[in-house]
C-alpha cells in the first residue's frame, strides 16, 4: 500500500480518540511521550515494512508449499515474539507504577514460572513445531526433477537432467521450473562457499566446494522470482543474481525442449556477420553454443542466450544495448568477473550483440 499523508493524519487522530488511556493518561505516566509523535512514525514504518511483504524477492510471499510453511513459521515467531514483548511491558509498567506500600509478590514463584517454566514450554513447543516443518520440507517425491546446480564466482550454471544419450539443456542465471512437481537442485561450488536461496520459493542452503546439497522445493502456481546468493563469496557477491520463472507443465516441457536444441544458425548475412566475429575474437575459448565449434566450458553456456532476461548474473537487462556495453567493458561494470574486455570497431560490436541476441 502506497504510503499517504492524509491517511496518517487521520490515523493519528483516530489514537487520541480510540485509546483507551487517552493522551492525557498516557503523558501523565511517562512525560516525554505524546501520541502524535508515535503515531507520525509508526505508520509509515508499518506501512512500508506490509509493503515489503509481497514482491518477487520475498519469503513472505510464498508460492509453494515449502515457503509457505516457512512463512508460517515467521508468523507464528513474530506474533509469539510480540506477545512476550508486550507481556514483559505489561510487567515493567506494572513494576513502575506499583505503589511502594503495596505487598511484594511472591519472587521465587515469579522467578520459577517466568525464567524457568514458561521458557521450557515455550521453547519445547517451538521445538516441535520446527521439527514437523522440518521433516515436511525435506522429503523427496516419487517424480522430482533434478537440476544440477553449479555456482561459480560469481554466476550459476543449471543442468537439466536428461535421459542418457539426450542433449542436456544448459543455462546460465536462470532457472526454469514447472509448477506443481517438486523440484530437487543438486547444489556444487565450482570455487568457494556461496549460498542458494529463492525466498519464494524455499529457505536457504549453503553450495560448498567438494560436496553436493540438496534443496527441494515446490512452485504451485506460475511467477518470476529473484534468487540470490547469500553467502559473501568476493568482490561480485551483490551481482551473482538468477531469475526463477516457474511455468504450467506443458510450457515447461516447449520451454525444455527449446533448450536441447542446437542454436539456430544465422538467417542473414548480418547475422553471419557476427557469427564469424563470435568465431573469431576468443569467446569460443570459454563459450559453447552447441551447433557451432565454441565449445568452452569456464563461461556460461550461450546456446540460447537470446532468450534471457539478464547479462552478468542479473547485472544487466538483456539487450542489444547491454550486450554491447558488456562485450566492451564488462569489468567496467562488474569488476573482477572472469571475462576480459574486447575492442573492436563499431559494426563487428553491433552484429555481435545482434547475433547473440538471435540465439533465442
Ligand atoms: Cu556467491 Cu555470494
Amino acid at each position: 500500500m502506497p504510503w499517504n499523508g492524509n491517511a496518517h493524519r487521520l490515523s493519528a487522530r483516530g489514537l487520541h480518540r480510540s485509546s483507551a488511556l487517552g493522551p492525557g493518561v498516557l503523558r501523565r505516566v511517562v512525560p516525554a511521550i505524546t501520541v502524535t509523535y508515535p503515531a507520525r512514525l509508526i505508520v509509515p514504518a508499518l506501512s512500508i515494512s506490509l509493503s515489503a511483504c509481497s514482491g518477487h524477492q520475498s519469503a513472505l510471499d510464498p508460492y509453494g508449499p515449502v515457503a509457505q510453511r516457512i512463512a508460517d513459521l515467521s508468523w507464528a515467531l513474530f506474533a509469539g515474539g510480540a506477545a512476550i514483548f508486550l507481556l514483559v511491558l505489561g510487567i515493567l509498567l506494572y513494576a513502575l507504577l506499583r505503589r511502594r506500600t503495596d505487598r511484594h509478590p511472591n519472587h521465587n514463584a515469579f522467578i520459577f514460572v517466568g525464567g524457568v517454566a514458561f521458557p521450557v514450554v515455550t521453547l519445547s513447543v517451538l521445538l516441535v513445531f520446527v521439527m514437523r516443518i522440518g521433516a515436511a520440507v525435506t522429503a523427496e517425491e516419487e517424480n522430482a526433477l533434478r537440476i544440477e546446480v553449479m555456482a561459480h564466482q560469481w554466476w550459476w550454471e543449471f543442468r537439466y537432467q536428461e535421459p542418457d544419450g539426450e542433449p542436456r539443456a544448459i543455462t546460465a542465471n536462470e532457472l526454469h521450473i514447472p509448477t506443481g512437481r517438486q523440484v530437487v537442485v543438486a547444489l556444487e561450488s565450482a570455487d568457494v562457499i556461496h549460498t542458494f536461496w529463492v525466498p519464494n520459493l524455499a529457505g536457504k542452503l549453503d553450495v560448498i566446494p567438494g560436496m553436493t546439497n540438496e534443496l527441494r522445493f515446490t512452485a504451485d502456481r506460475e511467477g518470476r522470482f529473484r534468487g540470490v546468493c547469500n553467502e559473501f563469496c568476493g568482490a561480485q557477491h551483490t551481482l551473482m543474481n538468477f531469475s526463477v520463472v516457474s511455468r504450467n507443465p506443458d510450457d515447461f516441457d516447449r520451454w525444455l525442449e527449446g533448450q536441447r536444441q542446437p542454436a539456430r544458425p544465422p538467417v542473414n548475412d548480418w547475422l553471419q556477420q557476427g557469427q564469424d566475429v563470435f568465431l573469431s575474437s576468443g569467446c569460443p575459448l570459454c563459450h559453447t553454443v552447441r551447433g557451432t565449434p565454441a565449445r568452452g566450458s569456464t563461461a556460461p553456456d550461450l546456446t540460447h542466450f537470446g532468450s534471457r532476461l539478464t547479462i552478468g548474473a542479473g547485472t544487466l537487462e538483456n539487450t542489444v544495448g547491454n550486450r554491447q556495453a558488456w562485450i566492451a567493458s564488462s569489468q567496467h561494470l562488474k569488476p573482477e568477473n572472469k571475462m576480459p574486455e574486447f575492442r573492436m570497431d563499431s559494426e563487428s560490436l553491433r552484429a555481435l550483440a545482434d547475433y547473440l541476441g538471435s540465439l533465442e
